[in-house]
């Protein structure tokens, strides 16, 4: 279980839908936090938010310290100069969200390069990176917690989501390889793979959602719960929804193919 004054979390993707969840259930808890992404403004905003003394929901003591770092992680030093940041400032985060992600919604052969490129960089790139340097400061304390944002994507990969899809099953069988390595490090790795969810993501993809979508849509509330109790209790893939458990189930039992002309049926 997490403690305050004992944990310190660093979430990537803070800026907006499940990141935000995550960053204000934890500082519920009175969590610590590092909060990053690229646009500073509305980190500096949620931080405000999460240290609001008026709040009252929790007592002065256990007020959060919450730290704003805004990083790039798709640009090829962008790792790099957050890692050197947090060590500049002598912290050393006991949790690593890697949450940051983004898909573009597109036919592969007409994606621009640069495009694909930044859709690796920063859903998979970038969490490998993190994870190997903080995740050695972690063993090395023997404390800690490391889970990665993947998506349903991930179990039935979706047609114009190539990229996407398959940078998210990196994550899964990263996580599943890392975790038996580090199974008697104190570090714990785990993998949330989330359906549809409202956040701003469609909308960074150029891609209107279909009523299927919206029907079967996940509250970022709902991912963040799911993800922070599975991290806690160590579980090493999370699917939230009773919806997308059953899916995943069923994707197991059918032919790859039909998996993902399932998933093209549902998004287009
Ligand atoms: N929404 C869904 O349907 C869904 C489903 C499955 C999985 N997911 C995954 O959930 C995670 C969170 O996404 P979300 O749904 O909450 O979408 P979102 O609202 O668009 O949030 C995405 C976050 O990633 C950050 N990010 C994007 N590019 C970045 C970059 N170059 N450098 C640093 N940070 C960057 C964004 O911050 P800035 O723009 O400020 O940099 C933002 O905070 C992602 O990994 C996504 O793939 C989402």
């Amino acid at each position: 279980m997490l403690q305050p004054g004992r944990d310190l979390a660093l979430i990537t993707g803070a800026s907006s839908g499940i990141g935000v969840q995550i960053a204000r259930q934890l500082a519920a808890r009175g969590i610590d936090l590092i909060l990053t992404a690229r646009r500073r403004e509305r980190l500096e905003a949620l931080a405000a938010e999460l240290t609001d003394r008026s709040e009252g929901q929790i007592s002065r003591s256990e007020m959060p310290t919450v730290v704003v770092i805004d990083a790039d992680l798709a640009a090829s030093d962008g790792p790099d100069r957050l890692l050197a940041e947090l060590a500049a400032r002598n912290l050393a985060p006991t949790v690593l969200i890697n949450n940051a992600g983004f898909g573009y919604f597109d036919l592969f052969l007409e994606q621009s390069r640069d495009e694909i490129e930044a859709m690796i960089a920063v859903n998979l790139r970038a969490a490998t990176i993190l994870a190997r340097e903080l995740g050695a400061q972690m063993a090395s304390r023997r404390r800690g917690y490391i889970l990665s944002v993947a998506s349903f994507a991930a179990i039935a990969p979706i047609p114009r989501y190539a990229v996407y899809s398959g940078a998210k099953a990196y994550l899964i069988a990263w996580t599943q390889a890392l975790a038996h390595e580090l199974r008697k490090s104190g570090v714990s790795v785990s993998v949330i793979c989330p359906g549809f969810t409202r956040t701003e993501f469609h909308d960074v993809a150029r891609h209107k959602k279909t009523r299927l979508m919206q029907l079967i849509e996940l509250t970022p509330e709902q991912v963040a719960r799911a993800a922070i109790r599975g991290m806690e209790r160590g579980q090493l893939v999370i699917v939230p929804g009773w919806w997308y458990k059953l899916n995943a189930a069923l994707t197991r039992l059918l032919p790859r193919s039909w998996a993902s002309a399932m998933s093209a049926k549902a998004v287009k």
